[in-house]
Protein backbone atom coordinates (compact mmCIF):
# COMPACT_ATOMS: atom_id res chain seq x y z
CA UNK A 1 0.00 0.00 0.00
CA UNK A 2 2.81 2.63 0.68
CA UNK A 3 4.51 1.39 -2.41
CA UNK A 4 1.86 2.49 -4.32
CA UNK A 5 1.63 5.57 -2.48
CA UNK A 6 4.75 6.60 -3.08
CA UNK A 7 4.92 5.38 -6.86
CA UNK A 8 1.73 8.04 -7.16
CA UNK A 9 3.69 10.78 -5.78
CA UNK A 10 6.83 10.31 -7.99
CA UNK A 11 4.47 10.17 -10.87
CA UNK A 12 3.06 13.35 -10.30
CA UNK A 13 6.17 15.30 -9.72
CA UNK A 14 8.12 13.92 -12.66
CA UNK A 15 4.83 15.06 -14.97
CA UNK A 16 4.50 18.36 -13.36
CA UNK A 17 7.17 19.51 -15.33
CA UNK A 18 5.93 18.06 -18.33
CA UNK A 19 3.12 19.63 -17.61
CA UNK A 20 3.68 23.23 -17.00
CA UNK A 21 6.35 23.41 -20.33
CA UNK A 22 3.94 22.09 -22.96
CA UNK A 23 1.30 24.84 -21.90
CA UNK A 24 3.86 27.33 -23.22
CA UNK A 25 4.05 27.54 -27.28
CA UNK A 26 5.98 29.67 -29.43
CA UNK A 27 2.66 30.11 -31.27
CA UNK A 28 0.97 31.93 -28.74
CA UNK A 29 3.07 34.80 -29.94
CA UNK A 30 2.42 36.74 -32.94
CA UNK A 31 4.47 39.12 -35.45
CA UNK A 32 1.64 41.69 -34.25
CA UNK A 33 2.97 41.61 -30.45
CA UNK A 34 5.89 43.47 -31.63
CA UNK A 35 7.00 46.94 -32.08
CA UNK A 36 6.16 48.05 -35.94
CA UNK A 37 9.31 48.22 -37.89
CA UNK A 38 10.76 47.30 -41.47
CA UNK A 39 11.77 43.28 -41.22
CA UNK A 40 9.54 42.58 -38.22
CA UNK A 41 7.58 39.84 -39.71
CA UNK A 42 10.88 38.45 -40.88
CA UNK A 43 12.59 38.46 -37.32
CA UNK A 44 9.89 36.88 -35.90
CA UNK A 45 9.50 33.99 -37.99
CA UNK A 46 13.69 33.75 -38.12
CA UNK A 47 13.84 33.94 -34.26
CA UNK A 48 10.81 31.63 -33.15
CA UNK A 49 11.54 28.44 -35.02
CA UNK A 50 13.18 27.55 -32.10
CA UNK A 51 12.55 29.61 -28.79
CA UNK A 52 9.66 32.07 -27.91
CA UNK A 53 10.41 35.74 -29.18
CA UNK A 54 10.50 37.27 -25.71
CA UNK A 55 13.96 35.61 -25.12
CA UNK A 56 15.00 37.88 -27.94
CA UNK A 57 13.14 40.98 -27.07
CA UNK A 58 14.69 41.28 -23.38
CA UNK A 59 17.82 41.67 -24.44
CA UNK A 60 19.25 45.22 -25.97
CA UNK A 61 22.38 44.65 -28.07
CA UNK A 62 24.35 46.61 -30.60
CA UNK A 63 24.45 45.34 -34.13
CA UNK A 64 27.57 43.43 -33.61
CA UNK A 65 26.35 41.86 -30.84
CA UNK A 66 22.85 40.84 -32.50
CA UNK A 67 25.26 39.68 -34.98
CA UNK A 68 27.09 37.71 -32.96
CA UNK A 69 23.93 36.16 -31.12
CA UNK A 70 22.89 34.90 -34.99
CA UNK A 71 26.47 33.52 -35.14
CA UNK A 72 26.12 31.60 -32.05
CA UNK A 73 22.78 30.61 -33.05
CA UNK A 74 23.60 28.85 -36.31
CA UNK A 75 27.08 27.03 -34.31
CA UNK A 76 25.53 26.08 -31.28
CA UNK A 77 21.79 25.36 -31.91
CA UNK A 78 21.81 24.50 -35.57
CA UNK A 79 19.20 27.64 -36.94
CA UNK A 80 20.21 27.61 -40.92
CA UNK A 81 22.14 30.47 -41.42
CA UNK A 82 20.76 32.95 -43.75
CA UNK A 83 21.94 34.97 -46.70
CA UNK A 84 23.30 38.07 -46.58
CA UNK A 85 19.88 39.80 -47.27
CA UNK A 86 17.83 38.31 -44.68
CA UNK A 87 20.88 38.58 -42.16
CA UNK A 88 20.61 42.04 -42.84
CA UNK A 89 16.97 42.34 -42.75
CA UNK A 90 17.18 40.63 -39.62
CA UNK A 91 20.00 42.79 -38.24
CA UNK A 92 18.27 46.05 -39.04
CA UNK A 93 15.06 44.74 -37.27
CA UNK A 94 17.08 43.66 -34.38
CA UNK A 95 19.34 46.83 -33.91
CA UNK A 96 16.39 49.30 -34.48
CA UNK A 97 14.29 47.73 -31.90
CA UNK A 98 16.17 46.28 -29.59
CA UNK A 99 19.04 48.58 -28.90
CA UNK A 100 21.49 48.80 -25.62
CA UNK A 101 20.00 50.10 -23.20
CA UNK A 102 21.31 52.01 -20.23
CA UNK A 103 20.51 50.40 -16.98
CA UNK A 104 18.47 53.32 -15.53
CA UNK A 105 16.09 52.93 -18.57
CA UNK A 106 15.23 49.73 -17.73
CA UNK A 107 12.49 50.35 -15.25
CA UNK A 108 13.06 47.48 -13.59
CA UNK A 109 13.96 47.02 -10.16
CA UNK A 110 16.40 50.08 -9.13
CA UNK A 111 19.08 50.20 -5.88
CA UNK A 112 17.67 52.95 -3.83
CA UNK A 113 21.30 53.51 -2.56
CA UNK A 114 23.32 53.60 -5.69
CA UNK A 115 23.15 57.21 -6.34
C1 LIG B 1 17.63 26.49 -34.75
C2 LIG B 1 17.07 26.97 -33.52
C3 LIG B 1 17.18 28.43 -33.17
C4 LIG B 1 16.86 29.52 -33.96
C5 LIG B 1 16.30 29.54 -35.36
C6 LIG B 1 17.14 30.68 -33.15
N1 LIG B 1 17.58 30.31 -31.92
FE1 LIG B 1 18.10 31.52 -30.38
N2 LIG B 1 18.39 29.95 -29.19
C7 LIG B 1 18.25 28.63 -29.56
C8 LIG B 1 18.45 27.78 -28.39
C9 LIG B 1 18.36 26.26 -28.39
C10 LIG B 1 18.72 28.66 -27.33
C11 LIG B 1 18.97 28.32 -25.89
C12 LIG B 1 17.60 27.99 -25.36
C13 LIG B 1 17.27 28.56 -24.09
O1 LIG B 1 18.15 29.07 -23.41
O2 LIG B 1 16.07 28.48 -23.80
C14 LIG B 1 18.68 30.00 -27.86
C15 LIG B 1 18.88 31.15 -27.10
C16 LIG B 1 18.88 32.44 -27.60
C17 LIG B 1 19.20 33.63 -26.86
C18 LIG B 1 19.59 33.67 -25.40
C19 LIG B 1 21.07 33.46 -25.37
C20 LIG B 1 21.63 33.54 -24.01
O3 LIG B 1 22.88 33.55 -23.96
O4 LIG B 1 20.87 33.58 -23.03
C21 LIG B 1 19.11 34.69 -27.70
C22 LIG B 1 19.39 36.16 -27.41
C23 LIG B 1 18.71 34.16 -28.97
N3 LIG B 1 18.57 32.80 -28.88
C24 LIG B 1 18.51 34.94 -30.08
C25 LIG B 1 18.03 34.45 -31.29
C26 LIG B 1 17.71 35.29 -32.41
C27 LIG B 1 17.87 36.81 -32.46
C28 LIG B 1 17.24 34.47 -33.38
C29 LIG B 1 16.75 34.87 -34.77
C30 LIG B 1 17.68 35.60 -35.59
C31 LIG B 1 17.31 33.09 -32.88
N4 LIG B 1 17.78 33.14 -31.60
C32 LIG B 1 16.95 31.98 -33.59
C33 LIG B 1 17.97 28.15 -30.81
C34 LIG B 1 17.62 28.93 -31.89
Amino acid sequence: MRCIAWAAMAGLLWMAPAMAQSTFTPSDESPEDLPAGAGRDETFYACTACHGFKLVAQQGMTRAQWDDSINLMIRRHNMPAPDDKDRAVVLNYLEATYPPRAPAARGGWQNPFAK
